[in-house]
């Protein structure tokens, strides 16, 4: 189809699965991670010289500005923005997290999006068509115990979503929030193990749903959040028009 997309986080996991999605459909990937070691196994497994990487850590402002400059220099665009990459941390009760871990995760997860945004935004506002998709998570919509940093972290997603959707109202911007249960991958299985990450939602189906609403075949207002669980779409907030 053409389209400029970036994606954060696309050298595994559900980023990875996103990539592969867009290419296949004849779209342009800017994908960005921090580690190139990852990088070979990622362009082998994609297979096309329309996957283009770049190294950077989002959660540093100047990084996200120079990576952002570089890509609308590039490509003249953003078409879709795709705030994938985040952070998890061990479980502990409230009681036992550091102010540091809650730090690391409001960085990892919130932080970074927000910059992202911060930055894309110019260049998207600019165009008829934009779309921004942030990553939160299930945990975001209700918080999990001993995962309160993460919970914390992926609410104030939802936030940035909901404020971006209403300062760009009646233009051609729109941003919505995706939350998806638990997904098979480097994340789930780092922090509940192999054989837990393996009874999870495949993050093939989760991209394939987001795939959908980007197609809008799935209807989500500019705004709104999407819950994808156990293989399914268990909720869309507002709910579509009847
Ligand atoms: N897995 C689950 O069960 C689950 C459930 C609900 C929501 N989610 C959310 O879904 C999204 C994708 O999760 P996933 O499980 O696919 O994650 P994952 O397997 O841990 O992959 C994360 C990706 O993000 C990159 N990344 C992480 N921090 C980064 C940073 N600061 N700067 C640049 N790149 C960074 C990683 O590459 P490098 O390490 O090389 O940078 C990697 O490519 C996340 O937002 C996660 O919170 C996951």
């Amino acid at each position: 189809m053409n389209r400029t997309i970036v994606i954060t986080g696309a050298t595994r996991g559900l980023g990875l699965e996103l990539a592969r999605k867009f290419i296949k459909a004849g779209d342009k990937v800017f994908g960005i991670s921090r580690t190139r070691e990852h990088w070979t196994a990622a362009r082998k497994s994609i297979g096309s010289g329309n996957f283009l990487l770049f190294c950077g850590d989002i959660t540093s402002e100047k990084k996200v500005k120079e990576l952002l400059g570089k890509i609308v220099r590039d490509a003249g665009r953003i078409d879709i923005l795709i705030n994938n990459a985040g952070y998890c941390g061990p479980l502990a009760r409230v009681e036992a997290v550091s102010a540091k871990e809650l730090t690391e995760h409001l960085a990892q997860n919130l932080l970074s999006a927000f910059l992202m945004c911060k930055y894309a935004i110019p260049a998207m506002a600019r165009q008829e068509r934009a779309l921004i998709l942030n990553i939160s998570s299930m945990a975001g919509t209700r918080a999990v115990p001993r995962l309160f940093p993460y919970s914390a972290a992926k609410s104030g997603v939802l936030a940035l979503s909901q404020a971006i959707a209403k300062e760009n109202d009646g233009t051609g911007l729109r941003c919505i929030t995706v939350c998806p249960g638990g997904m098979n991958t480097e994340m789930r299985r780092e922090l509940f193990g192999a054989e837990d990450a393996a009874k999870q939602q495949t993050p093939e189906f989760v991209a394939g749903v987001i795939e959908q609403i980007v197609n809008g075949t799935v209807d989500v207002l500019s705004g709104g959040h999407i819950v994808i669980r156990h293989g399914k779409i268990t909720g869309i907030f507002p709910p579509p028009a009847a």
